[in-house]
């Protein structure tokens, strides 16, 4: 846990930045990766000679592969076009299969196409294993055992809101229900992309990876949870100012909780306490959302107007 200050207006506020890049799998889908792992020893569906099959955008497939390879169990992961390089690059230093495709759904999304490849892989592979991150029981449980407790361990006091992404809705799931139970003044705000349908909301492109999702989240939200939602330009400008202004790096969605939070900011109580857990760093995101030329590419033009008026990151 790192802290920066946010000013917006005349208003400096501390922020509390809970970086799971810096994590042995370098994202908060370590956690989960190895709860759904865990989950199959436990209901001893998960042997010697089994092989893992799972979909994912890129931090589920990374932290998989790292897993699987320690245990010595084979691992097919499908990824689709968007999976960033600096994937590509982790996957290929372990033994995991990458099987990409490419085909998407009518909003551009891949989720449909990466499911029906991992049937097939689930169905032709023999002793074949899917985790099923979008509805296993134990993606939440990871974060409601472990990411909770170690959260509000990190915080001097009992925040008064914490900021995540939303992309199965695994994380958010968990931490909010037992940050319920240990935190019950502590509100979860569950951030969601324009264009995904993860939380609601109507169907449209999207550019970010690991947050949103083209079909509604599997698992429950407890009452302590609102969703707030921004648009990708907004997450790219929030992560890329933090970067220039405090020398912290962090991946697309946790600009978008950055982008969330300064907007809540904008209206709380000077004294608010407040927690972004960031779900990875800047290094997956070297050649996407920090360089200028896969921006211009997509038409996407940064400006201040992403931001806040008067707003900035403080060291
Ligand atoms: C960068 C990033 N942020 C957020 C999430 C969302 O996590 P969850 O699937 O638990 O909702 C993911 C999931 O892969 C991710 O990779």
């Amino acid at each position: 846990m790192v802290q920066v200050g946010v000013q917006v207006g005349a208003r400096i506020f501390p922020l509390l930045l809970k970086l799971e890049g810096r994590s042995p799998s370098g994202s908060t889908k370590g956690r989960t990766a190895r709860a759904l792992l865990l989950g199959l020893l436990r209901c001893r569906r998960l042997h010697a000679g089994n092989h893992i099959v799972e979909s994912s955008s890129g931090n589920l497939a990374v932290a998989l592969a790292l897993l699987t390879a320690e245990l010595g169990v084979s691992f097919t992961v499908v990824v689709d076009s968007k999976t960033t390089s600096a994937i590509h690059a982790l996957l290929a230093t372990t033994p995991a299969r990458v099987d990409i495709v490419d085909c998407c759904d009518d909003d551009g999304s891949h989720l449909s196409a990466r499911l029906e490849r991992v049937f097939e892989w689930r169905d032709s592979l023999p002793g074949a294993v899917w985790t099923n991150q979008y509805d296993s029981p134990d993606n939440p449980l990871a974060h409601y055992s472990e990411t909770a407790p170690e959260l509000l361990a990190q915080c001097p006091k009992p925040p008064d809101v914490v900021f995540a992404a939303v992309g199965t809705g695994g994380t958010v799931s968990g931490l909010a229900r037992r940050l319920a139970l240990l935190s019950p003044q502590t509100t979860v705000v569950a951030v969601d992309v324009v264009g995904s349908l993860a939380t609601g909301g109507e169907p449209g492109p999207r550019l970010l990876t690991g947050i949103g999702s083209s079909r509604r989240i599997g698992f429950p939200l407890a009452d302590n949870v609102i969703v707030s939602r921004v648009h990708d330009r907004q997450a790219f400008a929030h992560a890329r100012r933090l970067r220039d202004q405090t020398g912290v790096g962090v991946g697309g969605s946790a600009g978008a909780i950055l982008a969330a939070c300064a907007r809540y900011l904008a209206t709380a109580t000077d004294d608010v306490t407040v927690v972004c857990l960031c779900a990875d760093g800047a290094d997956r995101y070297a050649n996407t959302i920090y360089d200028d030329h896969w921006l211009a590419d997509r038409d996407v033009l940064i400006s201040d107007a992403d931001l806040l008026p008067a707003m900035r990151y403080v060291p």
